[in-house]
């Protein structure tokens, strides 16, 4: 500890304690010269650093120092290896503290409600256990450099359409276990340093002004002990921020903030203790960012690019592989097509945007690894008019060649930060030169460039292996290249699906919202969990992903032990997997968990646990995960807390989310979750509690007529509370003898 926090809080005046709520430029913590508190400097972000030494801008290059621009998230987390991500942390951070950076401004982790966020290159999966365990190990590998993370954004921000305005109508189940739980994860597990919240509104809340958010699950329930940093700009309303929760104010909006706080403490409308403890956390965090100010440090940047290619390439999904075509022979006449091989797009715009160390190519990487390489632009990046010109000379060149290795993609201008998608075709020309090629050569391998998932029903048909590269980072080049020749054996998986149509995607009837409101309709079936619970067929599954080797599970065996009532409930699930295949690779085994019958509506499935393992040919390893309680459990809105129903679980085991050969179903018992029976519980409620219904047939006896003997009457009644029923004459249990029950059932619960 360099500052003494204690000694400072007491020193401080009013309006240094304010004026230190708010940055002191646009990437600057605010200083306290007389009292030696210095300021720390943060930045982006979540895939390179966008450090602006000095003012900079706000999204944009803007002059910042060159970085190594790693992979984008959804890139990364197609390698569902949360040990990369804790890699690329380190390199992240090294960079961090070679420009004095003491807080990078990522992971971004926010769920993939629907395909056409423009953000959601930034954003690593559709399903929140997944993005836990990616966002934990960037996480993990940043702060284990004494650098500092901003986990963001929290929350419920799965869109940019209006964002500083829209209110998210989200109900809290579908919060708690669909969009809380990655932030939940990392800030239980890796006590980021800061959490940086939302531009948006939860269900009327800006979540700068969100106490239940803030304070109440963030810091009462999980514990956070770090610092809340706005989004920049995303503070509308100074005091009830501060009040809420909320810290740090980015970027400053000076005098005006500051001063809020000072009128509303001195006109007796805000407790200082409040300011007091915003102040504490502001201190606790240069406190641990300031150690950087005094390094004098490189980075090795020829190290951090061999890591970024590595990464690219185990990022690559290949999806489609017909006849073996890739990986690629030695010795074939390639014909590489399309602009985007030579003119890379790797990476998305807006406030993650890095300026690259250097950029590969994947047309000069092929070139150098491989003895005949042809090319030809076949479309023009940002043509929207086909270029029959370029489309010819593609033709010509495809013809001549034994395989056309084609790049897709989508042009810059298609997503970004600041808007959404409105569709997710890849450009008409793009496609009109692969169905011309497709007619001169049948060996063509599509390789897609993209940040967010497109459709691809109009790419199948013509081409005999695909193989998804998203936004890369700089390093994509070669790591395409080394996938396609073989050097890599790809061993990505989807981390969202790829649906045959926009819309089959749950959120399609409730995206962007309009008039400033988003409601969440689809509820808990985000993603793969929609397109289960209405059985649709999808492109590609989450999950998937093909290898250039094959591979078997056997041999599921799942024990239990612990118990729900005291939080112990722990599943041990593992099971063998061989590479059955010619050459050594690795594969992803996944783990769902589908409970078999609930009271509530629930996913089919939910991925519960994962792990990759490379094998050799022929060899065979046994990968164990454990589940937890909170794998089997689901937020109850009815008892306000997790809980698991007794009954029966299946662990479904496989490949992908629609390839699970393996299944073992478990029995667990649990309390019982009913709530409290009462007055204005049901007839069917008070009928499916043994002791109500005891209490009920005392009544009876008492001289009351019994309800509960009439089956057809009580198909009609039964859902019907027993308070309504109480007024109905016939029924003989009035209120007053079912308020004795009431307290008869209390005394004999407990409840
Ligand atoms: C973005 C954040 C980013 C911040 C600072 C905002 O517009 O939403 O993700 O960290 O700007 O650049």
């Amino acid at each position: 500890m360099t500052l003494d926090v204690d000694a400072l809080l007491a020193e401080l005046t009013l309006e240094e304690k304010a004026s230190l709520t708010s940055g002191s430029a646009f990437w600057f913590t605010a200083a306290v010269d007389r009292l030696g508190i210095p300021r720390i400097m943060v930045s982006d972000g979540p895939h390179g650093l966008r450090a602006q030494p000095g003012e900079g801008d706000h999204v944009g290059l803007g002059g910042s120092l060159p970085a190594t621009c790693f992979p984008t998230a959804s890139a990364v987390a197609s390698s569902w290896n949360p040990d990369l991500l804790r890699r690329i942390g380190v390199a992240l951070a090294r960079e961090a503290r070679a420009c004095r950076l003491s807080v990078i401004l990522g992971p971004g982790i926010n769920i993939k409600r629907s395909p056409l966020c423009g953000r959601n290159f930034e954003y690593f999966s559709e399903d929140p256990y997944l993005t836990g365990e990616l966002g934990l190990g960037i996480v993990d590998g940043i702060q284990s450099q004494g650098v500092g993370t901003s986990v963001k954004h929290f929350a419920a921000n799965n869109q940019e359409t209006d964002r500083q305005r829209v209110d998210t109508q989200v109900d809290e189940r579908t919060l708690r276990e669909i969009y809380l739980p990655a932030f939940e994860r990392i800030v239980t597990a890796g006590q980021p340093w800061t959490i940086m919240c939302s531009y948006n509104k939860i269900n009327g809340v800006s979540a700068s002004q969100n106490a239940w958010l803030l304070t109440t699950v963030l810091r009462d329930e999980w514990g956070f002990d770090g610092l809340v940093v706005s989004d920049w700009g995303a503070v509308y309303d100074r005091v009830p921020a501060l009040v809420a929760g909320l810290d740090l104010e980015m970027p400053p909006n000076r005098p005006h903030s500051p001063d809020q706080i000072v009128a509303a403490i001195r006109a007796g409308n805000l407790d200082e203790t409040v300011l007091d403890a915003r102040v504490r956390t502001v201190l606790t965090l240069v406190d641990r960012g300031v150690a950087v100010l005094d390094l004098d440090e490189s980075f090795d940047a020829d190290q951090h690019h061999r890591l970024a290619r590595a990464a690219a390439a185990e990022s690559v999904v290949l999806l489609a592989n017909s006849g073996g075509l890739l990986p690629l022979a030695a010795d074939a006449r390639i014909a590489v097509i399309g602009e985007f091989a030579r003119t890379p797009r790797f990476q998305g715009a807006g406030s993650s945007q890095v300026n690259p160390t250097r950029v590969e190519n994947a047309l000069d990487e092929l070139t150098a690894l491989l003895p005949e390489v042809g090319f030809a632009a076949g479309y023009g990046i940002d043509d929207t008019a086909s270029d029959e010109a370029l489309r010819a000379e593609a033709v010509r060149l495809a013809a001549e060649a034994d395989t056309v290795v084609m790049f897709l993609g989508l042009p810059g201008a298609d997503e970004s930060e600041g808007f959404d998608r409105t569709h997710m075709n890849l450009p008409a020309g793009q496609l009109a030169t692969l169905r011309a090629v497709a007619q001169v050569n049948s060996r063509v391998v599509v390789v897609l460039v993209n940040g967010s998932t497109v459709v691809l029903g109009e790419v199948v048909p013509h081409a005999a292996a695909i193989v998804e590269a998203w936004l890369g980072g700089q390093a994509a080049g070669g790591a395409i290249a080394d996938v396609l020749t073989g050097r890599v054996n790809p061993s990505g998986r989807l981390a969202e699906t790829i649906p045959h149509r926009l819309a089959d995607n749950s959120s399609y009837l409730n995206f962007p919202g309009d008039s400033q409101v988003v409601r969440y309709g689809e509820g808990l079936f985000v993603g793969y969990r929609g397109y289960d619970a209405t059985d649709t067929d999808v492109a590609f599954p989450f999950g998937f992903g093909l290898s250039y080797t094959t591979f078997a599970v056997d041999e599921l065996v799942v024990s239990t032990s612990g118990a729900v009532a005291d939080g112990t409930l722990t599943a041990q699930v593992s099971v063998r997997v061989r590479n059955t295949g010619p050459v050594a690779g690795a594969q992803v085994v996944q783990v769902y968990v589908r409970d078999v019958a609930a009271s509530v509506a629930r996913p089919v499935r939910e991925l519960k646990g994962f792990g990759k393992v490379e094998l050799a040919p022929g060899q065979a390893r046994t990968v164990t995960v454990t589940l937890d309680q909170r794998a089997f459990s689901f937020f109850s809105q009815l008892l306000g807390r997790w809980v698991v129903e007794a009954g029966e679980f299946a662990v479904e085991v496989g490949f992908h989310s629609r390839d699970l050969p393996l299944s073992s179903t478990i029995r667990v018992d649990a309390p019982s979750i009913a709530a409290p029976i009462t007055a204005g519980s049901t007839l069917h409620e008070w009928m499916a509690d043994p002791v109500a219904l005891e209490l009920i047939g005392e009544a009876v006896a008492a001289g009351a007529s019994d309800p509960t003997r009439d089956t057809e009457l009580v198909a009609v009644i039964g859902s019907m509370p027993m308070s309504t029923l109480a007024a109905f004459s016939g029924m003989s249990i009035d209120h007053d003898t079912l308020d004795r029950l009431v307290e008869r059932w209390r005394e004999r619960t407990g409840g």
